[in-house]
């Protein structure tokens, strides 16, 4: 379908995020120790048997990341590279076949050359979602990595990830609960969203939360979606890469920006007792692909509200958002290499 004539640019027409995909999908297969050349064809179901490994063992992963229409009618794809890179990450993390380099932007920049009609204007842009699973029929193979996968890349109109825009978010802070199992924090791996479902429900319908922001054995770490950056006058305080989380992009995009707009950036592991203290009067956001960085007003502690500063969305996360934004628009310069014109 074409969604840019179907879905008019405006708040209320805008379907959830992800909910719609673009016309074109790429599709490359994976079997005899080599990748098939892939092929561009309309959107819709695939042929997968009941014994595909993906399905009993989740031999799974994925990427997520954004083109942007500019006002010059262009369409420009952000750090494209960098998710490549952590795709082939998490496949070797994972025991699969590595998507090489050159295939897998070639299918990136072909779905997005097919569906230049279905580009939203800003505030939209087009998700890309490239994933990778393992189909070799065996349902004993609990053990052993699949030797056939299949390799996609979909796309889909978007709008904003959390349904109130620039509302600021209630997080629920866990200390108990972990997002995923602590060595693959770093994997964009299916069952990690998996293994959040439980403690995010939970955490929506006890306290009414947007998000929960793991904290396992009282060190902040991210949500179930999105990277978790503390900020104040001159400095940002994130956590420090391990491989208990996503290494995120957007996360990794406004710290190297940071600093040419007056931010000390600070990586350190640091505990809910120091969060709960900046919050008092700093500010704290959550920084990803869908979520951009969108601020937190309120952080439940054991049900018990801590106001992020005043409750409302604070001035430096609304400037780094609209630095951010600006870079991925080209209405101001981004660092060289991160931008791609389709
Ligand atoms: N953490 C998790 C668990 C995510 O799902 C995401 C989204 O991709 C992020 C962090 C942010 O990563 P990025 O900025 O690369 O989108
Ligand atoms: C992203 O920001 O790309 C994400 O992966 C969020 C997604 C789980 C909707």
């Amino acid at each position: 379908m074409n969604a840019q004539t179907q879905i008019p640019n405006q708040p209320q027409a805008r379907p959830a995020f992800g909910s719609v995909l673009a016309s074109t999908m790429a599709m490359a297969t994976y079997a005899g120790g080599r990748w098939s050349a892939h092929e561009f064809k309309p959107v819709g179901p695939i042929p997968l048997s009941p014994a595909a490994h993906v399905l009993h063992y989740a031999s799974t992963l994925f990427e997520g990341f954004k083109a942007y229409r500019w006002d010059d009618g262009s369409v420009n794809v952000f750090r494209m590279d960098r998710h490549i890179q952590r795709m082939q990450q998490s496949a070797r993390a994972l025991a699969l076949a590595e998507p090489e380099t050159g295939q897998l932007a070639e299918m990136v920049l072909g779905v997005i050359d097919r569906v230049r009609e279905e580009v939203p204007e800003a505030p939209g842009a087009l998700y890309l979602r490239p994933l990778l699973f393992g189909t070799t029929p065996n349902i004993g193979a609990a053990a052993t990595p699949p030797s056939e996968l299949m390799l996609l890349v979909m796309a889909s109109p978007v709008w904003d990830y959390f349904a109130g825009g620039m509302k600021p978010l209630k997080i629920h802070v866990e200390t108990q609960a972990t997002r995923c199992a602590s060595h693959l924090g770093m994997v964009k791996t299916g069952g990690n969203y998996a293994a959040a479902m439980g403690p995010t429900l939970a955490a929506k319908r006890e306290y009414g939360v947007d998000q929960v922001l793991f904290c396992p054995g009282g060190e902040v770490q991210e949500t179930g979606a999105a990277n978790f950056l503390l900020i104040r006058d001159g400095h940002i305080l994130t956590r420090s890469l391990d491989a208990t989380f996503l290494h995120g992009v957007t996360r990794d995009s406004l710290l190297k920006v940071a600093p040419e707009l007056g931010y000390r950036v600070e990586e350190r592991v640091f505990t809910v007792a120091e969060m709960l203290e900046w919050v008092r009067d700093g500010e704290a956001a959550l920084s990803g692909t869908a979520a951009v960085l969108a601020g937190v007003g309120s952080l439940m502690v054991e049900g018990r509200p801590h106001p992020v500063g005043n409750g409302e969305v604070g001035p430096h996360t609304r400037r780094l958002r609209e630095v951010l934004v600006s870079m991925q628009q080209g209405t101001r310069p981004a660092p060289e290499g991160w931008l791609k014109r389709v």
